[in-house]
């Protein structure tokens, strides 16, 4: 069982990660670089749980108390003094990561898990700059965080079995169901979600479909809680066109490659919800 958690990374990943694992009894540091970027995380955080006292799904002495359990800092040593596992969400590069993973390694006992977020990159290759790789692992949370129930656990080559099950458990403990990944770019649902939007956008800029019936199609036809184009315009047209072309990159498959549609619609500033226009127009 962990009972204390180190977050490195105050941003939406961050934030949420530190949520639900305060919401589940587990006293937290959330760390970021500048003290403003912390606050923010904090208050994220504080604006969450006071919803769910304002909506009576809390009691005043149990939101206090999640709250109680959660505090910020800008100082690596000390968010990470006595945690028995520190999740790094920082922003996804690899450099900077491996630079956290160095650091954390040599300040964190050798007992100490040590787990990134990353969406894209590879274990190994973060674990790589480390003198004790075995017990770095993955752990890919879904955004937002509170809401999704996926935890894809990422063994490294040289990933201990010991930190897996550590990393299962504690997935198990914040109530989220964990799936076991290669470490293979994509890992194994964004293989699947990158394909989804590409074919999206190709059959839009073929003009074979429009967004609302390729949305309808999947939801109505398959199943899906929410169409794709729907979800890239939330997720924003250019990180999809980023996830996808760093997954053409590591892999080399064409199917991979971008579809022209999503340049296209970067020039034009139509990145979805934040912008105000993507697939669709919001007002
Ligand atoms: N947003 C998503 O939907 C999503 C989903 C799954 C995984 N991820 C992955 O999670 C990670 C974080 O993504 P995000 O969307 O939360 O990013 P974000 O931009 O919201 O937050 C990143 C935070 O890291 C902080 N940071 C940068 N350098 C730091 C350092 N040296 N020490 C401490 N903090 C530092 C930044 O100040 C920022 O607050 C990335 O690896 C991303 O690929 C994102």
């Amino acid at each position: 069982m962990i009972k204390k958690l180190c977050v490195i990374g105050a941003g939406t990943m961050g934030a949420g990660i530190a949520q639900v694992a305060i919401e589940k009894g587990i006293e937290t540091t959330l760390r970021d670089v500048d003290d403003q970027f912390v606050q923010r995380g904090l208050k994220t955080i504080g604006t969450f749980i006071g919803k769910k006292l304002e909506k009576g799904k809390l009691n005043q002495a149990e939101h206090d108390a999640i709250l109680g359990r959660l505090k910020g800092s800008t100082d690596a040593l000390e968010a990470a003094a006595g945690a028995e596992m520190v999740i790094e969400a920082v922003f996804e590069n690899m450099a900077l990561k491996q630079k956290i993973f160095a650091e954390l390694d040599g300040i964190c006992p050798k007992e100490t898990v040590l787990a990134s977020n990353t969406s894209t990159l590879s274990i190994s290759r973060i674990a790589s700059v480390t003198r004790n790789p075995e017990r770095v692992v993955g752990t890919h949370f879904f955004s937002p965080v509170p809401v999704m129930r996926l935890v894809e656990v990422i063994k490294g080559d040289k990933t201990a079995p010991s930190v897996v099950e550590a990393a299962l458990e504690f997935c198990k403990e914040i109530g989220k169901t964990a799936i076991l990944a290669k470490d293979v770019p994509g890992f194994i649902v964004n293989r699947f979600l990158c394909l989804l939007y590409n074919e999206a956008a190709d059959q839009i800029y073929k003009g074979y479909a429009t967004a609302q019936d390729i949305d309808n199609g999947l939801k109505l036809g398959s199943n899906h809680p929410m169409g794709p184009v729907e979800i890239m315009d939330m997720a924003g047209v250019d990180v999809c066109n980023n996830a996808l072309k760093a997954l053409y990159e590591m892999t080399g498959e064409e199917r991979y490659k971008p579809s022209p549609l999503f340049e296209q619609m970067i020039k034009e500033n139509r990145l979805g919800r934040k912008t105000g226009r993507g697939f669709y127009e919001y007002k």
